[in-house]
């Protein structure tokens, strides 16, 4: 498995991460323990050292999984989690006060079945907490060995930039993917400037750009999918034709379009790392084969001039959520 670093961090990790949410949370119910330890293991068997969970998926469950399954490896890997809602509850609003996010911490790390925190993400921003402190908070952590590196996740410009100014980031874990191109314009040139890595989420779009997702599908009464407008029935056949541009490209390339969505991402820049998830062995093995994709000049030229004539249909989050990113 290839390696990258974030940013100017020493942080390294496989060039694709595990986004374990899936899971324990957010897309139907729960998957059963003894398939999900099996998954885990398969992905370091495959060379995976990066796994991405949060006390909110779940809550607790997924971190409890992962302390569980990942205990006997701890030392090859990297851990990473995060902090920020009220009771760990994201339904119930952000939280960051400063005693909280040490409280996060000792519980994080008793189910996680460590001693320490790799990387510990705000979640999101609280807007009630001034980012220095919570950075500060966070650096009282690292001194203390609890935590090694600090993230953040969907925050805006000017919280990274304060944050950064007390405790320099690793790296800040966001949506990006050819669906939601939105840290382009502000957030990846921020994040070169001041090297700070970046860990796109939902980087196959909540799986629609895989094409396993279509107009038909119908999702569990849990899953989140269906109160995102991106994934009403109508946006659903709007945006098949980006899907059917990733399969295009994936036919030339032998490859399949879950591939082309990870390479185009791994092709944008060196400090980027893609967090796919996966409950199944056959689509990890698939996404985790993306690290091989070569996407030359001229393909990239050819996904960006083909992409830029697809608008893509529907917010990718309900309002009331939306309101929580790029503060
Ligand atoms: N920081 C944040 O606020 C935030 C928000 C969302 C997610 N995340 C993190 O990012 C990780 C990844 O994001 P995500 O899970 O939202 O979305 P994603 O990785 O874009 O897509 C996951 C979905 O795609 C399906 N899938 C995966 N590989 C596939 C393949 N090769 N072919 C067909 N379908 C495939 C999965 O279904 P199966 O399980 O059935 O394969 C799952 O429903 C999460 O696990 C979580 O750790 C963070």
């Amino acid at each position: 498995m290839k390696k990258r670093t974030l940013g100017n961090s020493d942080l390294e990790v496989s060039a694709l991460g595990l986004g374990c949410m899936g899971l324990s949370f957010g897309y139907g119910p729960a998957a059963d323990t003894k398939d999900a330890i099996k998954l885990l293991h398969a992905a370091v068997e495959k060379g995976v050292t990066f796994f991405d969970t949060a006390e909110a998926y779940g809550p607790f469950a997924n971190e409890e999984l992962l302390g569980e399954a990942l205990a006997p490896y701890r030392d090859q890997i990297v851990i990473a989690t995060k902090f920020g809602f009220k009771d760990g509850d994201s339904s119930k609003g952000v939280d960051s006060r400063p005693e909280r996010i040490r409280q996060v911490a000792e519980e994080s790390l008793k189910r996680l079945k460590t001693d320490h925190i790799d990387l510990f993400y705000q979640h999101r921003v609280d807007p009630n907490v001034p980012m220095e402190d919570v950075a500060g908070t966070v650096k009282e952590l690292i001194q203390e060995g609890k935590v090694k590196h600090f993230g953040m996740s969907e925050a805006g410009v000017l919280s990274i930039r304060k944050a950064h100014a007390v405790q320099p980031v690793a790296a800040l874990q966001s949506e990006y993917s050819l669906w939601w191109r939105d840290p382009e314009n502000e957030i990846l040139p921020t994040l070169e400037e001041l090297g700070i890595g970046f860990v796109p989420f939902s980087p196959l779009g909540k799986g629609f750009l895989t094409g396993a997702i279509n107009e038909n599908t119908t999702f569990d009464k849990t899953d989140f999918r269906n109160i995102v407008p991106r994934f009403s029935t109508e946006a659903r056949l709007a945006n098949q034709v980006m899907v059917d541009l990733l399969t295009r490209i994936a036919q030339e390339k032998q490859a399949t379009p879950a591939q082309i969505a990870l390479g185009w991402l791994l092709a944008q820049k060196p400090w980027i790392v893609p967090i796919p998830g996966t409950t199944k062995l056959h689509r990890l093995e698939e996404n985790l084969e993306a690290v091989n994709i070569e996407l030359s000049a001229n393909d990239l030229k050819q996904i960006e001039e083909a992409a830029s004539k697809i608008r893509i249909e529907g917010a990718r989050y309900p309002e009331h959520l939306q309101k929580r990113v790029g503060n």
